[in-house]
């Protein structure tokens, strides 16, 4: 089956399996390994990627679903010499040891940085009329289904704090 996709700014055509997920569509299909499958059941994060402008895991959905939809993977947030300022506060708050969650964590927190701003609440949110207050522990929940299996959690909270341009409270 035929799927035509914008992944990373570029028009791409996928000819697969209607039982295609779009993680392996963007890892076997167009080449882009920075994709990462860790559990391919929903329960790891690795495979996050910003798709219409919201993160999802790309284990869980067809890319036969996406006919039309923009895709960002990590390949499309920045390059070696452009990192963009997640890329870059993770490699200086050492954000990670394997670098296996890395990309999905950096994906999910591009967009949830965005949902934050939008003035979304989540699951801590004290007072959903207001703008929720950037805290650790905001961060803390919205990350949370990015699982890190080296623990390099807390430095990751330090690399988006940073890239958000907030101090730790
Ligand atoms: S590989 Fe998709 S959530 Fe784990
Ligand atoms: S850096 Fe190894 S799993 Fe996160």
């Amino acid at each position: 089956m035929k799927t035509d996709l914008t992944v990373n700014g570029r028009t791409r055509t996928i000819e697969a399996d209607p039982r295609t997920t779009l993680l392996d569509a963007l890892r076997i299909h167009l080449g882009l390994p920075g994709t990462k499958k860790g559990c391919d059941h929903g329960q790891c994060g690795a495979c996050t990627v910003i798709v219409e402008g919201r993160r999802i895991n790309s284990c869980l959905s067809l890319a036969c679903m996406h006919e039309g939809d923009d895709v960002v993977t990590i390949e499309g947030l920045g390059t070696p010499g452009a990192l963009s300022d997640l890329q870059k506060a993770f490699v200086e708050h050492d954000g990670f040891q394997c670098g296996f969650c890395t990309p999905g964590q950096i994906c999910s927190a591009t967009a949830m940085l965005a949902e934050f701003e939008a003035g979304w609440p989540s699951h801590v949110t004290g007072d959903v009329a207001a703008d929720p207050e950037f805290s650790v522990e905001e961060i803390a929940e919205r990350m949370s289904g990015n699982l890190c299996r080296c623990s390099a959690h807390p430095n990751i909270v330090d690399a988006i704090l940073d890239a958000a341009g907030r101090a730790r409270s």
